[in-house]
């Protein structure tokens, strides 16, 4: 049976994503939920089921793993979901001189961030462009705007995503199919410990998940192309970071991501 409405939702069992799955029951939309914590992905399932009467799916899978993408989207073939919605909201960074980290923890966040993602646009989009209708949704973030030093690779995968969208959003505007990245600056959730970036300074405004995931899921609705919750940084990035010198805008930058705790 093809169930209509369904949302799939990447990194639904904590932060902005959980807060989006939500939105989207709280609207009658039945979700498929991803992520690696399948108690946290089973909990907020029974919650929105009573709350909303919702169909909610639990698919327990790591990005970080080549072959996850087809794998969901081989689960949601085989259950009959038909995905108008896609969300790819899971991502992590990591705080650190990128020549002292890890390098498979960079390249599980190059999977995870950027190739999960495309993949799945990638599968989704199919059914979306023959039904001529389709929202497709990429958290991104105002890292992706300038290079990031002590996140080198957590900024270069957020340029991706941002430039990645907009270029996808252009192709398939003229089948009804639209999408849109968020950019948030700094969001209080489990993503500041996942990164080490505690005593980071930038974090001591961060916005709250639920305000960043309702600023992404209405600019989703309304098929904008770039969403910004922060207006004021909005207006840094576009009109004053590209007037500066490089080597000016690398400094403040770095500073911005320096520990100072
Ligand atoms: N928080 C910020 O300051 C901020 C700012 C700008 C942009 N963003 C972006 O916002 C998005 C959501 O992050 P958040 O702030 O809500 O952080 P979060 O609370 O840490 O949530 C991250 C989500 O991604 C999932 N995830 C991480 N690694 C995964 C993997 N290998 N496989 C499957 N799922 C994985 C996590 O689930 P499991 O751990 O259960 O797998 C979790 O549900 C990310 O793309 C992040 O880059 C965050």
């Amino acid at each position: 049976m093809t169930r209509l409405n369904t949302a799939l939702i990447t990194g639904a069992s904590g932060g902005i994503g959980l807060e989006m799955a939500r939105l989207h029951a709280q609207k009658g939309g039945d979700l498929v939920l991803v992520a690696r914590s399948k108690d946290k992905l089973e909990a907020l399932k029974n919650e929105l089921e009573i709350q909303y009467k919702v169909n909610v799916f639990v698919l327990a899978e790591d990005l970080s793993q080549a072959d996850s993408a087809k794998n969901i989207f081989n689960q949601t073939e085989a259950l009959g979901l038909q995905i108008d919605t896609l969300i790819n909201n899971a991502g992590f960074g990591g705080h650190g001189l990128f020549h002292e980290r890890e390098i498979e923890e960079e390249q599980g966040m190059m999977q995870v961030n950027m190739v999960a993602l495309t993949n799945l646009t990638h599968y989704y989009l199919k059914g979306m462009i023959s039904r001529n209708n389709g929202r497709i949704l990429n958290v991104s973030s105002t890292a992706s705007f300038m290079p990031g030093p002590l996140q080198a690779v957590y900024y270069a995968t957020k340029a991706y995503v941002t430039s990645f969208t907009q270029a996808v959003a252009e192709e398939v505007r003229e089948h009804n199919v639209t999408a849109t990245v968020l950019c948030p600056g700094a969001v209080a959730t489990g993503f500041v410990a996942a990164a080490n970036l505690e005593g980071v300074d930038s974090w001591k405004y961060a916005k709250t998940s639920a305000s960043v995931a309702k600023c992404g899921y209405q600019a989703m609705e309304r098929g904008e192309l770039v969403a910004f919750n922060q207006g004021e940084l909005r207006f840094i990035l576009d009109w004053i970071l590209p007037f500066l010198p490089r080597k000016v805008v690398l400094k403040i930058s770095r500073k911005a991501m320096e520990k100072t705790a």
